[in-house]
């Protein structure tokens, strides 16, 4: 199993950028909190950062074709707000997107609050910094089947 974590503009800036809304933790930091997390799982991770919306693109459909990840964990940062060609790129991939926002959109500047993205995604978590791409690895593994949250699993760990 495969996990392709991907971040739009700024998000490079982790740290530094705004940590009144975005926290402290630099996106190295996130990532290899993600790196360890996936490990136990024994799932597969990669991770790419852009500030360019062509890049993004590009990644999403060499996932898509080259069959690089089964599912991606994507921040679009402010093309979430605007990018039809990102919306489009999500729309015509055959694996899941999962949107995941560090801050909680809905609580912020109105043209936060609408994701073009959204439509197009298997879903959407916002608002629980490192927390929303936690989440979005734990939504991925439900939606692909991993192993840990097939039913009966408990009850086969309890023999
Ligand atoms: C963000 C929210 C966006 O509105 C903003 O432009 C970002 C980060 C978030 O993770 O909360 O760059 O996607």
């Amino acid at each position: 199993m495969k996990i392709l974590f991907l971040n739009g503009p700024n998000l490079n800036l982790l740290g530094t950028r705004e940590p009144e809304v975005y926290g402290r933790l630099t996106l190295n930091q996130i990532n290899r909190h993600l790196e360890a997390l996936a490990k136990d799982y024994g799932v597969e991770v990669s991770f790419f950062q852009s500030n360019h919306e062509g890049d993004l693109i590009d990644r999403l459909q060499q996932t898509g074709l080259n069959q690089e990840a089964d599912c991606i964990i994507f921040n679009p940062g402010a093309f979430t707000h605007y990018s039809y060609a990102l919306r489009d790129a999500v729309a015509a991939l055959s694996i899941p997107v999962i949107e995941v926002h560090l801050s909680n959109l809905y609580q912020r500047e109105a043209f936060r609050q609408q994701s073009v993205i959204a439509p197009a995604a298997a879903g959407q978590i916002s608002g629980f910094g490192l927390g929303s791409y936690i989440a979005g690895f734990y939504a991925a593994l439900l939606l692909l089947g991993h192993d840990s949250f097939k039913p009966g699993k408990e009850e086969e760990d309890a023999i």
